[in-house]
């Protein structure tokens, strides 16, 4: 997503500062060309080789605009930039950007950024401490900035450096990374897409204090849903996975049991192209949950199950009344006879593909990273891709969608052995 993107890195004078230095490392790790530029107060905290150590480029201070073509770089710095980022961005800085005051390279720098045509997209994370936040200037600073269309992200509530709480700090690496990945997707191959996704394993309550399950962990569900972001489509991840970030930008819709999912994933149908059925959706539910805890005392109690719905079926039945016409993508996680029974699953649900997932390997399937799976296709396509990433699986997946939505079929070219 990030290869070959030029970010530039604005970082203003704010604790958070060390935080700025793991968000280029972020960046650089994700492909990026990381070009920092940092203000005075800036250096107070953190230098110049910090960033230079994990972007592997120069990183630029007030001294480069002073200096032999200084200039001309702030023009060029912001000419090149895919995406110009601000973070810590203080409430000085804020400020100066509202009014467009450019009294140093990184204003300088952002006001040409700001004025390009297209305008670069232009993302700043506060970090203040004490009422800063709140001060009547700060805020009318703030909405000046987002009438001109810049991204504003956090601050985030909790501990501030002055030990008081409240809103100011800034928002997590990790999460501006994802900001950036989003600015990044809006024009792509999926704009104006709606891709719904469920992950994450179902959880049936027994009684308030337990429950049956599965060992689903979510991660190619919500790869699936970053992959589908990052090229540019509106994300709806229902998921019943609890220990993973959402992707920046998608809208999440938390469930616990089979039937909820059923309510969420029949509520977002009716407006989705695309619907991705990663989750591990329990067969079976206990018949009854109890209203109290179970005791361990007394006779072993004998758990009765009822059936849960079958999403897919249902979606499959839409499909079939007409009622709905997007493309349908499931999974088949199996331990025995893999491929045959996807290929089952493919024809009962009425699928477009399903991606099976061989749950017997110990590099594959439930709480790993990685995944071996075999793409079947409608028209009798079958496609085996080697071990990878749960990310790259969600890719080539992603792909298929992306050549489904424009040419009205799939457009594999890996090898068929059907
Ligand atoms: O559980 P099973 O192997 O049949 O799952 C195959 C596909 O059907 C998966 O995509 C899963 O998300 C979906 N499914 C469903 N409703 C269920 C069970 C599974 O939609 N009750």
């Amino acid at each position: 997503m990030l290869t070959a993107k030029r970010i530039l890195l604005g970082v203003t004078g704010s604790i958070a500062c060390y935080k700025a230095a793991d968000l280029a490392s972020k960046l650089r790790q994700a492909g990026a060309d990381v070009d920092v530029i940092l203000t005075r107060a800036a250096l107070q905290f953190i230098t110049p080789l910090t960033f230079q150590s994990v972007t592997g480029r120069r990183a630029y201070t007030d001294d480069d605009l002073w200096g032999q073509a200084g200039h001309v770089l702030h023009v060029g710095l912001a000419e090149a930039a895919d995406v110009l980022i601000i973070a810590p961005a203080t409430a000085n800085t804020l400020a100066k950007l509202a009014h467009g005051v450019a009294d140093n390279l990184l204003t300088v720098a952002a006001l040409a950024a700001g004025g390009r045509q297209p305008p670069c997209p232009v993302l700043v994370a506060p970090a203040l401490d004490g009422g800063m936040w709140a001060n009547p200037a700060t805020q009318a600073n703030v909405e000046t900035l987002r009438g001109r269309g810049i991204t504003l992200i956090g601050p985030a509530e909790g501990h501030l450096a002055s030990g008081l709480r409240g809103l100011g700090r800034m928002v997590e690496p990790a999460q501006l990374l994802g900001h950036v990945r989003l600015a990044l997707s809006r024009t792509g191959p999926l704009a104006g897409k709606r891709v719904v996704v469920t992950a994450g394993g179902t959880q049936e309550p027994l009684d308030p204090v337990r429950v049956l399950t599965n060992r689903s962990s979510g991660r190619q569900g919500y790869a699936l849903a970053q992959a589908a972001l990052d090229r540019g489509a509106q994300v709806t991840l229902i998921s019943a996975a609890a220990a993973l970030a959402p992707p920046v930008g998608a809208r999440l819709v938390q469930v616990g049991t089979a039937q909820e999912m059923r309510e969420a994933v029949m509520a977002a149908l009716p407006e989705a192209d695309v619907l991705i059925m990663a989750a591990a959706v329990a067969d079976f539910r206990p018949a009854r949950t109890q209203e109290h805890k179970i005791k361990k005392t007394g006779s072993l109690p004998v758990i009765e199950l009822a059936r849960n719905p079958d999403i897919l079926a249902q979606v499959a039945q839409r499909k079939t009344r007409g009622q709905w016409k997007g493309i349908t993508v499931g999974f088949a996680a199996e331990s025995q006879n893999l491929l045959d029974n996807a290929q089952a699953k493919l024809n009962a649900k009425k699928l477009d593909m399903i991606v099976a997932n061989d749950i017997s390997a110990p590099d594959a399937g439930f709480a790993v990273d990685t995944n071996r799976v075999t793409l079947l296709f409608a028209d009798g396509r079958r496609e085996q891709l080697p071990l990878m990433s749960k990310a790259e699986v969600a890719e080539r997946v992603m792909e298929e969608v992306v050549d489904w939505l424009n040419t009205g079929s799939t457009g594999s070219t890996g090898s068929t052995d059907h």
